[in-house]
């Protein structure tokens, strides 16, 4: 991996890869050993342009237990302030012999953007860009599935919400596929659900009940207000009537079925307080398991490939 930015393209081996190395990561980390010299030397840029409460703070905690330095540029302190433009700002952090970008922007494509324009010796990985891609959120999902399920290749598997506008589903979709579950579904309602999905080998619901018959993971998304612009939406109430996950709506999924949302959570709007403090969730799991992940993510493009202690070998 020389930059990560997407899931889209990658081979099964590098996405089983990226899960060997977080799980070796995660069970030295179990046995004490969380802080690991994989990038010892190396310095890792954080750059949110846009909100974030888990993937800045587990990217940040991913650095620190590699033994990278790290540091959380301040954009809306930084001189973007004062009329300097990005590729500007991202030339003097390059100057300062950093090593590494973590991007995340509202606009699409800025972190394949920003990798295309930086030099060699920085590596770009894209913590969730527009509605294109959040390939860490995605890895940590397939992280958390497979520790509970074991294999991919006999899941059923549904993206229940607003599809349509998120980058976690798009990710989600094209690593479930690559890494072998032989049916994904996406429910929710027309004007959230982009028929050009069935592109990517998907089968669309837009009602609830009948998605859910029989699924053995579901993904829930948040309605994603702030990328809806005019899109034709029912109220929040009546989302939840429609398409709110409840511990009675769950009935129709498998007895051992297992719940995941990449947070924010709105409570109410896309998931009952019962579903998501119950015991088929698994959400503040996938938060622990992102700092694994996104330690293998970095390791990998940085060229370090952890042995089953989390040491460095060649
Ligand atoms: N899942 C996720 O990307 O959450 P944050 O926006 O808090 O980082």
């Amino acid at each position: 991996l020389r930059h990560f930015l997407s899931v889209e393209g990658l081979p099964r081996t590098t996405l089983t890869e990226i899960l060997d190395t977080a799980e070796s990561l995660a069970s030295a980390a179990s046995q004490n050993v969380k802080k690991v010299p994989l990038l010892r030397g190396k310095t890792i840029v954080n750059l949110f342009f846009e909100p974030s409460t888990r993937t800045r703070t587990t990217f940040e905690l991913a650095a620190k237990r590699l033994s990278a330095d790290s540091l959380n540029m301040n954009i809306s302190a930084s001189s973007t302030s004062k009329g300097e433009s990005l590729l500007d700002m991202l030339h003097n952090l390059e100057a300062m012999q950093c090593d590494m970008f973590v991007v995340r922007h509202a606009e699409s494509g800025a972190a394949n953007f920003i990798a295309r324009n930086v030099g060699d010796s920085i590596a770009v990985v894209n913590a969730g860009d527009g509605r294109h891609a959040h390939p860490t959120q995605a890895m940590l999902d397939m992280f958390t599935i497979r520790r509970h399920k074991g294999e991919f290749h006999n899941l059923r598997v549904a993206i229940v919400g607003d599809v349509g506008h998120s980058r976690v589903a798009r990710s989600q979709i094209h690593a479930l596929t690559t890494l072998g579950v032989p049916e994904v579904r996406v429910i929710g309602p027309k004007t959230l659900i982009p028929e050009s999905l069935r592109g990517l080998g998907v089968h669309i619901y837009h009602d609830l009940d009948e998605g859910l018959d029989g699924v053995d993971v579901v993904l829930v998304l948040r309605l994603q207000n702030e990328r809806m612009g005019a899109a034709l939406l029912p109220s929040e109430r009546e989302y939840f009537h429609l398409y709110g996950i409840t511990a009675e709506r769950l009935e129709r999924a498998a007895d051992d079925a297992i719940v995941l949302h990449p947070g924010p959570i709105n409570r109410g709007v896309e998931i009952d307080s019962e579903v998501a403090d119950g015991e088929r969730s698994v959400i503040l799991e996938q938060v622990t398991h992102g700092i694994a992940v996104r330690m293998a993510a970095m390791s990998l493009v940085m060229g370090q490939h952890p042995g089953k202690d989390g040491e460095a070998r060649a």
